[in-house]
């Protein structure tokens, strides 16, 4: 059986007999090449057109200018994720402009200095790429999970970082573990990094500042192996304002993350800002933590509040962290509870200890002290997560099929 041959357009402002890039395609007995002697920028609209009939998008990119990037951004926002767009660029282009090219939206960026057999190499790579992107294809989307707290310094991050950790560890016999990514939103003072010991990175910053939209390729590099297997999306070293990022750019991110991870777990900031909509939409739940003093209290109120003007239907569940489950409620606890009108679902207790030896050694805490109070409080609270979870999927699924 021979298969149908694969389309490529190519997209060179000089594009001609001496362009070796282009001869190089042509030489491909399995590709049928389309050329176009322009800029993208100059093609327009009609590029998007034009690009939905190919498999590949191949441009050349020499001297990219503002329009250019623009062209690429709205490219990249039509067609398929799954058609890639390769660029084609002087072997000494700064990085800088390679950096932006991706963020674009490019795929990739090859340097002209490839042979003709290693461009053609790269190029068969990714024309085989839908097929490694569907074939393992989770079937349904992961599951978010958003950390929220009524006020800073309460735990919010250790308990977005454990209950990440715990999601992963306790999973059914005979199934594979889980893949969880543990993202820090919180990208002004986001300190999963240095929880975990890994890397702090710049992708927020970048996308904060140009305002493009993230592709399925950023997730990969923004994801960073942490400890037991997590894949950790860190915060930026630099300061962003918080709303310097877009609604649109977070809902795109969520996104994808929940296509690629059966657990999302985002630590969110202590601020409200209006890409928390995109986060409160995308959620499957969240978890507020909090102490059960008045303020703490009242803040958590005025939160779940306002939450909840955007996503009625959430669930959002109490944390109640430094504090061990009481065997019977005090007054003040059913006082609390009444003020935010839904019970104190879980208990952390205070282990200081544990808490800081983790933080310490840069792991989850059931690295540290597999037994300990605080260890065995967050593997209580994965096991309801997952029950909240599943009750959810029930009532979606009950949705669709009515
Ligand atoms: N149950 C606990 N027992 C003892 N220490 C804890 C507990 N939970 C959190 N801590 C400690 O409290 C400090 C603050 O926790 P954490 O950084 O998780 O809070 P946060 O709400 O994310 O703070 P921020 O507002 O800075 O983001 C950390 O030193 C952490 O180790
Ligand atoms: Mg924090």
């Amino acid at each position: 059986m021979t298969e149908a041959p694969s389309s490529i357009i190519y997209i060179a402002p000089n594009a001609g007999s001496s362009d070796s890039g282009l001869a190089a395609l042509r030489d491909m007995a399995e590709v049928n090449v389309v050329d176009r002697n322009t800029t993208l920028s100059a093609l327009n609209g009609s590029a998007v057109q034009l690009a939905s009939q190919h498999d590949m998008v191949v441009l050349r990119t020499d001297n990219v200018d503002e329009s250019d990037i623009a062209a690429i951004k709205a490219l990249r926002a039509e067609i398929p994720a799954h058609t890639a767009i390769l660029a084609l660029t002087q072997a000494d282009t700064p990085l800088a402009i390679a950096r932006f090219l991706t963020l674009a939206g490019v795929d990739d960026v090859l340097p002209d200095s490839l042979s003709g057999s290693e461009l053609q190499d790269q190029v068969r790579k990714w024309l085989q790429r839908p097929l490694l992107m569907t074939a393992p294809m989770r079937p349904e989307r992961g599951k978010i999970i958003s950390v929220s707290k009524s006020r800073g310094g309460i735990g919010g991050t250790t308990v977005a970082v454990n209950l990440a950790d715990q999601l992963r560890q306790s999973h059914a016999k005979g199934q594979p573990k889980p893949s969880v990514a543990l993202v820090d939103l919180d990208i002004q003072f986001g300190n999963i990094a240095s929880f975990l010991e890994v890397e702090t990175s710049e992708i927020l910053y970048d996308f904060a500042i140009s305002g493009h939209m993230p592709t399925p390729a950023i997730i990969q590099e923004w994801a960073k192996a942490g400890p037991g297997g997590l894949s950790v999306c860190a915060a930026p070293s630099r300061m962003v304002p918080f709303d310097a990022l877009n609604r649109d750019q977070i809902a795109r991110f969520l996104n994808l993350l929940a296509d690629q991870f059966d657990y999302v777990v985002l630590d969110l900031p202590h601020v409200v800002v209006d890409w928390l909509g995109a986060v409160l939409e995308a959620s499957d739940m969240m978890l507020m933590v909090s102490d059960t003093s008045v303020p703490s209290i009242r803040q958590a109120r005025r939160l779940i509040d306002t939450f909840a003007e955007e996503a009625m239907t959430l669930p959002i569940e109490m944390v109640v962290n430094f504090e061990k489950r009481p065997m019977v409620l005090r007054s003040h606890h059913k006082a609390a509870a009444k003020v935010l009108e839904r019970p104190l679902s879980h208990w952390l207790p205070s282990d200081p200890k544990t808490a800081r030896e983790a933080i310490d050694r840069g792991v989850p805490v059931s690295q540290v002290a597999g037994r300990a109070g605080l260890t065995k409080g967050i593997q209580r609270l994965a096991k309801d997560v997952r029950a909240t979870l599943s009750t959810t999927q029930k009532q979606t699924t009950a949705r669709q099929s009515a």
